[in-house]
């Protein structure tokens, strides 16, 4: 990105190769928003509308006309009326802000605008990043208090975002419920506020992603159109508010928190908010999700140090929940070592249940060692065995819960997030350890240590299955009790920062009971994110559609992919080729019994897995276009092309067909090298011209039916 400050302007143009921001100073001081859009190749372009806009302020005009400019960051200048991005009290009772510009400093790729109060010692620095070419901008504000006393913060987001006014404009945001992730909800704005926001304190998403986007009339498509949108970094409650005010001025803004309000800074500190991170194309929805898989692959998602994780493969997957749940022992776990590797799968996963007592949800969270009845000799043998035969070994841990009926609840019944008058509400048998304190904290990280190095793991999944009920904190000082969800989250960043320091190369999966962490907080953590609990495949054609629109699938497990035949959640029943084939979408992942799994099964299992693996290279370090959506046919079409474009694999799933869905239209593809040659698996040869243009056919009979088209780039 390139940052540059027009002394004569007096503004700030940030820019890349699709994008352009400005904002500037006004002569009394104030910084107000300029522009955000296509990008403009010279920063003169703007000095017009600088001259224009960039004027002393002056109230004038009805009480309810907006007569405010748009300011950078909203804070409540008189007659601006949009969603403050900080708001605080100041010791002596005053709740309004005047802050003006005080400095800036520009170092490569980031810049930095200090704001000051006009009367009292505060001050908050707007953050700007970019990512070398992408059209992205990542803001976050710094909140400083320089008094002696303390000030009571009631908001502080991440940024404030204007969109050109005069229009009208389509909201986009993912939405669901456990099971339900990443629905995709569409609203023409009006004048009623739309917030996103999550409030269940220390999960993020499954209710509402936090993510938006915006464009123009509702016009864009997946392949045109502007589109505005951003994501949040925050793992715990947040709001996201999306505004329009009359006359047609539309904002957003966001960060963490859904009801954050007095919180206390004392002299001196400094208060960093998560960042929120929006961004500009021309190119519709598709491009969208193009920058957003740029930007994890090359920017964001972990690097490791023996191999380069973030565009390695990931490793096929056999996890014990959905074939064993909690009944796992080490007889069966290695009956599961020497049956799955025999497959060829490369990674086993013990997922809950091997902890004393955990036979059912009623014990052993909290004493994360094996339980000595089912697991006499330890773990080491499995870890050993799965070594031995060429596999990883995983273990599932979920750190931030405790069994009232456990040594550590015993020992420290006040770790837990609770209200000393109140009963300790419990779900699934369980309570939330307070990782806001700094002894739970150091806890968790010697417990993780001691997890990692003794059962010799290559790969941990990080579950978390419940919401905060009371959210008290009794043994802190009252003024600092209501820090308690925002340090909470801080903590959590900072485990999983320590666990991606200490062990690069451990593979990190964020299962948040599927999807209760699917957010860019813990992008830069995870190399596999538990996309949802619900791996039946009709929801999957819905739920990979929001999911990809964000992520990379590659990312993209749930516990078995390739679940059993019968689904857990409502009862369904589907063919194995069907649900293999999804299994090839994302990071394939087998939950089977594969103890009583007839030899048929297995068979077909070892199949699908050696196909993959001559597919994955391709599949894993590609973009997504989602070409037929489930939301609007019975059937859903993915095209997964490889970044250099030189191979494309077509993904298409049906179910519920009709005879008048069989008609079906000749599938245009996308993103191909027009002027290339491609053949297919069975040996047809096409340009990607005729690709595009012209399409391929897809046939579907019968339910449940899946079918695969891959194709690769012709040697010359
Ligand atoms: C919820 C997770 O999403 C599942 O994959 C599994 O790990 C269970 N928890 C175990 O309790």
């Amino acid at each position: 990105m390139k940052i540059t400050y027009s002394e004569k302007g007096q503004y700030f143009h940030l820019s890349t190769s699709e994008m352009s921001y400005a904002f500037g100073v006004t002569p009394d001081k104030r910084l107000v928003n300029l522009y955000w859009g296509a990008e403009l190749a010279s920063d003169e372009s703007l000095l017009p509308l600088a001259e224009e806009v960039l004027t002393p302020f002056t109230a004038s005009g009805g009480v309810d006309v907006k007569k405010a400019p748009t300011f950078e960051l909203t804070f409540g200048e008189p007659f601006d009326y949009t969603a403050p991005a900080v708001k605080v009290v100041f010791p002596d009772g005053v709740r309004s802000l005047r802050l003006v510009y005080k400095e800036h400093r520009i170092t490569e790729n980031h810049l930095v605008v200090t704001l000051r109060d006009a009367v009292y010692p505060f001050e908050v620095e707007l953050h700007y990043k970019g990512y070398a070419d992408l059209p992205l901008i990542s803001r976050y504000v710094v909140l400083h208090n320089l008094s002696r006393a303390p000030v009571t913060v009631d908001a502080a987001k991440s940024a404030s975002f204007h969109l050109p006014g005069g229009e009208k404009y389509r909201l986009t945001h993912l939405s669901g419920s456990w099971g339900a992730e990443y629905t995709k909800n569409t609203l023409m704005l009006t004048q009623a506020r739309t917030v996103i926001q999550n409030n269940r304190l220390t999960a993020s998403a499954a209710q509402a992603t936090p993510f938006f986007a915006l464009d123009k009339d509702g016009a864009a498509t997946e392949t045109s159109g502007e589109v505005y949108f951003g994501v949040l970094a925050w793992s715990g409650d947040f709001s996201i508010i999306v505004e329009n005010q009359y006359p047609k001025q539309v904002s957003v803004v966001g960060g963490m928190g859904s009801d954050f309000e007095n919180y206390i800074l004392k002299p001196d500190e400094r208060l960093e908010t998560p960042v929120f991170t929006a961004g500009f194309v021309a190119g519709g929805f598709e491009r969208m999700s193009e920058v957003f898989y740029d930007w994890q692959f090359d920017h964001l998602i972990p690097r490791g140090k023996k191999t380069d994780k973030a565009h390695a493969e990931r490793p096929v997957i056999y996890n014990s929940w959905y074939p064993f749940e909690f009944r796992v022992n080490e007889e069966n776990c290695l009956g599961m070592v020497d049956e799955c590797a025999a497959l060829g799968a490369e990674l086993f996963v013990i997922d809950d249940g091997w902890m004393p007592g955990r036979t059912t949800d009623h014990a052993g969270l909290g004493d994360w060692v094996a339980d000595p009845k089912r697991f006499p000799n330890g773990l080491r043998p499995i870890a050993d065995r799965c070594h031995k035969k060429g596999l990883l070994f995983g273990l599932w841990v979920e750190p931030e819960m405790v069994n009232p009926d456990s040594d550590l609840y015993r020992a420290h019944p006040d770790w837990v997030i609770h209200d000393p008058t109140r009963p300790r509400t419990e779900q699934r048998t369980q309570l939330v350890l307070n990782l806001a304190r700094e002894d739970v904290f150091e806890w968790m990280i010697a417990m993780l240590d001691r997890v990692v190095t003794d059962y010799k793991l290559d790969y941990l999944k990080w579950d978390m299955n419940r919401y905060v009920t009371e959210d008290g904190w009794p043994d802190a000082p009252i003024e600092e009790q209501k820090s308690l969800a925002i340090r909470y989250t801080q903590n959590l960043f900072r485990v999983w920062e320590h666990l991606n320091e200490t062990y690069p190369d451990l593979l990190l999966e964020n299962c948040a009971s599927g999807g209760g962490r699917s957010d860019f907080g813990m992008v830069p953590y995870a190399d596999r994110i538990n996309r949802s609990d619900n791996a039946d495949p009709v929801d999957i054609m819905v739920i990979h559609e929001g999911f990809s629109m964000l992520f990379i699938p590659k990312t993209a497990g749930g516990a078995g992919n390739i679940a059993p035949a019968v689904h857990h959640i409502h009862g369904r029943k589907t063919l194995l080729s069907y649900r293999s084939v999804w299994g090839m979408t994302g990071s394939m992942s087998i939950g089977i019994n594969l103890l009583t799994a007839d030899e048929e099964t297995k068979s077909e299992l070892k199949r699908v897995i050696a196909r993959f693996k001559t597919l994955r290279g391709d599949l894993q370090n590609a973009y997504v276009y989602r070409i037929a959506s489930a939301y609007e046919h019975p059937y859903a079409l993915f095209e997964y092309v490889r970044r250099d474009r030189k191979a494309f694999t077509l993904f298409a799933f049906g179910h519920g067909m009709r005879a008048w869905d069989l008609r079906l239209p000749r599938f245009r593809m996308r993103g191909l090298i027009p002027d290339a040659v491609y053949v297919s698996e069975d040996g047809k040869e096409m340009t990607g011209e005729a690709l595009m243009q012209i399409g391929l056919t897809v046939s579907f009979k019968g339910d449940y039916a899946s079918a695969m088209s891959v194709w690769k780039l012709k040697e010359s």
